[in-house]
């Protein structure tokens, strides 16, 4: 049975239009890495690019590549090259610090917006740094937190509400918010929306303004292959900048920075979003990551997402594998994850790892599998499930080096 699962992925593999583009990533023998919705596999042009801008922009250089080499227009033109994956305009998007600090910048943004209302709206269990840089300005008086599980957030959206802050792909289960409706109601409610994007930006076609969205944020490092520590890009619609004032008043967002003046002009665009020097070596990796992502393609990304997801659950039934999904059932519903509730699930990551497969642990109990499409192979599904299999019918994860709960990657 086995070898007829593998026979049939392999057909999947060689019938893939995206295949030929794993050979465009390193990835190490022996690993099967279900994780790129975490951290990103690395672009084999990416080492080759970083010397060019260290040895050579920097090296040689030196300061005259803030102009020469373009240094100084970097965080525009990446983030220009990001927008069309996420249904906005060059001129909204740019690239800047972590996602947690432009989740700051804009929701203080959307307070001064909204005079009069305090509350931030959320949903209990988004990723944490969405909810705790909401506390930082509930400290200092400014903001209000409120949380209502997703089902009744149309509900919880009243007069006092200034921005709606939500993840469209949720981290543990994948899950998708409908961001065009959640986006009308809070808009009908005077409420601004800020969208992080984070498990959707390069997996998913993304349509921020057929939605109407205010803003967005996320991360450069997870299916934009940007590397660890990539720096985060945010979305403004045109329609905010002139009113836009965020709190971070850095001299890179300054209408002429190199005026050196002592007083504070905001920049009129997405600019005045920067703050300060930025970080140009974490900008080159990513411009490599989000060049091959356009490469590729968002719509066949997804395609190809879905059909990797679906493969591994039909193997994992071919291998009479139960494990209770907490993903969406449909591909549609949900990001390029699968998650399973299990009450050992860490204990199963670890044997996973043990055997070459990289996926993660989601505490309390959620074993979450992600499907970077860009270097997946079917073969990979069908040896992945393979090897849950083996792992559960085996009882190999009850060794005791798999149940001692040190560092969790
Ligand atoms: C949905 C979401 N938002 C934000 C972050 C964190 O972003 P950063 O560490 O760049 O601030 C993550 C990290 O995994 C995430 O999954």
């Amino acid at each position: 049975m086995t070898d007829n699962i593998l026979a049939r992925a392999r057909e999947m593999d060689a019938a893939d239009p995206l295949a030929e583009f794993r050979d465009r990533f390193t990835l190490p023998d022996g690993v099967i890495y279900l994780d790129g919705n975490s951290l990103g596999a690395l672009p084999k042009a990416t080492p080759a690019r970083l010397e060019e801008v260290v040895r050579g922009e920097w090296g040689t250089g030196l300061i005259r590549s803030w102009n020469d080499a373009d240094w100084i227009d970097m965080p525009r033109h990446v983030g220009g090259k990001i927008a069309p994956l996420l249904g906005a305009w060059p001129h909204e998007v740019i690239v800047a610090d972590s996602t947690s600090v432009n989740l700051f910048k804009l929701i203080a943004a959307a307070l001064e917006m909204r005079p009069g209302r305090k509350v931030i709206l959320s949903e209990p269990g988004n990723f944490p740094t969405d909810i705790y840089m909401i506390a930082g300005l509930e400290r200092q008086g400014l903001a209000e937190r409120r949380l209502a599980e997703r089902g009744s957030i149309a509900g919880a959206l009243d007069e006092d509400v200034s921005l709606l802050l939500l993840t469209h792909a949720h981290y543990k289960t994948g899950e998708l918010f409908d961001m065009a409706a959640l986006t009308k109601a809070a808009h009908d409610a005077g409420a601004l929306v800020l969208w992080d994007l984070s498990h959707s930006g390069g997996a998913l076609p993304v349509d921020l303004n057929a939605a109407h969205a205010d803003f967005a944020v996320g991360c450069g490092y997870k299916y934009l292959n940007g590397g660890p520590g990539a720096p985060a890009y945010a979305f403004v619609a045109e329609r905010h900048h002139a009113q836009l004032a965020q709190p971070l008043t850095g001299w890179f967002g300054h209408n002429d920075p190199f005026d050196f003046t002592d007083d504070y002009e905001a920049a009129g665009g997405i600019e005045q979003l920067l703050c300060g020097t930025p970080p140009i070596l974490g900008l080159a990796a990513l411009e490599v990551g989000v060049d091959l992502v356009a490469e590729m393609g968002v719509d066949r990304l997804h395609e190809k997402s879905m059909a990797l997801s679906e493969a591994f659950r039909s193997c994992l039934a071919a291998h009479g594998v139960e494990l209770e999904l907490v993903s969406p059932e449909d591909p549609e519903r949900r990001g390029s994850q699968l998650s399973f509730r299990h009450e050992n699930a860490y204990a199963l990551s670890q044997a996973l790892i043990a055997r070459g497969v990289i996926g993660d642990f989601r505490a309390p109990d959620i074993l979450r599998l992600g499907f970077a499409p860009a270097y997946l192979r079917f073969e990979d599904m069908a040896e992945a499930a393979r090897h849950l299999a083996e792992v559960l019918a085996s009882g190999e994860w009850q060794r005791p080096e798999f149940n001692c709960r040190a560092a969790v990657t």
